[in-house]
């Protein structure tokens, strides 16, 4: 008895995996689609919670309805721990995308990943536009002397030039110091649905570590995510997703230094995003 109830689970999710996302599923709202065999890495991506339960069936279908009440969540990774044990994670606090578009993961077999359609996850969300009086400011500016005098001032972050188009001469720079900072306010409070930050592409993307991101709302400080970014690499696209209670009129990205240490930060851009 118990064992065709897992199977109809099992099958019902299976039968609203096939279906396009213009289709009515029968058995839930949310569909989704298989991404790509393997795990979600802990440097590259954090996932927002963790279920396990006696079945892949089972875990689909509770990790389904967390996500679809989660408005983070842009995926599941399904695991079979053992034959008697599944585990699913809901994406991400935050996760890396490549610069060629992939998702973090690693070759492992027993797990596979599914994401939520383009257009749904989209849809939560807009950018805010330059005559949202967006600005930049940051804790210090590296100045290049040389034959020329160059300058990489933080409203480099916002002159939408970002990946292959982001050269040297387009990236904001700190000088090497403890706990860099750079901060990116508008005008009026919003609430923060996600943050694109785009790393540095032509060179040095490893200097990207221990990054806090924080948001501030009448002088109280939240968080978004903390990425260690011990794999970090040139190009690398950053999405940070917001807690719903994120209402904000500036975010701060901060290098917390190790003790003794000091850092650069150096970013080509950043996108703010609010909730539709
Ligand atoms: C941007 O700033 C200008 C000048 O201070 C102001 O008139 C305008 O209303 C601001 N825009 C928004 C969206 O608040
Ligand atoms: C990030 O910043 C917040 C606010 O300043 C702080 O409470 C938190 O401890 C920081 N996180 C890390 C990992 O440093």
């Amino acid at each position: 008895m118990q064992f065709q109830f897992f199977n109809t689970v099992i099958a019902c999710i299976l039968a609203s995996l096939q279906l396009s996302h213009n289709q009515q599923s029968r058995c839930t709202t949310y569909t989704m689609h298989k991404k790509f065999i393997g795990s979600l890495h802990d440097d590259r991506a954090k996932p927002l919670w963790e279920i396990e339960k006696e079945s892949v069936g089972l875990a689909m279908h509770v990790c389904f309805a967390y996500c679809e009440r989660d408005q983070r969540c842009v995926g599941i990774e399904i695991c079979t721990i053992r034959p008697d044990l599944a585990r699913c994670r809901g994406c991400c606090e935050w996760y890396v995308v490549d610069k060629d578009g992939g998702l973090p993961r690693t070759a492992i077999g027993g797990c596979k990943y599914f994401e939520l359609s383009k257009n749904s996850v989209e849809s939560r969300g807009t950018r805010l536009s330059t005559n949202s009086n967006l600005s930049a400011v940051a804790s210090s500016t590296y100045i290049e002397h040389g034959i020329l005098e160059v300058e990489y001032p933080a409203s480099n972050v916002l002159d939408g030039i970002y990946g292959n188009d982001c050269k040297r001469v387009n990236v904001y720079s700190s000088v090497i110091e403890k706990n860099p900072w750079l901060e990116v306010a508008w005008s009026g409070t919003i609430t923060i649905w996600r943050i694109i930050i785009y790393n540095r592409y032509e060179c040095c993307g490893s200097r990207l570590v221990n990054l806090n991101v924080t948001y501030k709302n009448n002088g109280v400080t939240g968080i978004c995510g903390f990425y260690p970014g011990l794999l970090s690499r040139d190009g690398d696209i950053l999405l940070f997703y917001c807690p719903p209670e994120a209402h904000a009129t500036s975010v701060k990205l901060q290098i917390h230094s190790k003790p003794g240490q000091i850092n650069e930060l150096n970013l080509c851009e950043v996108e703010i995003y609010k909730k539709s």
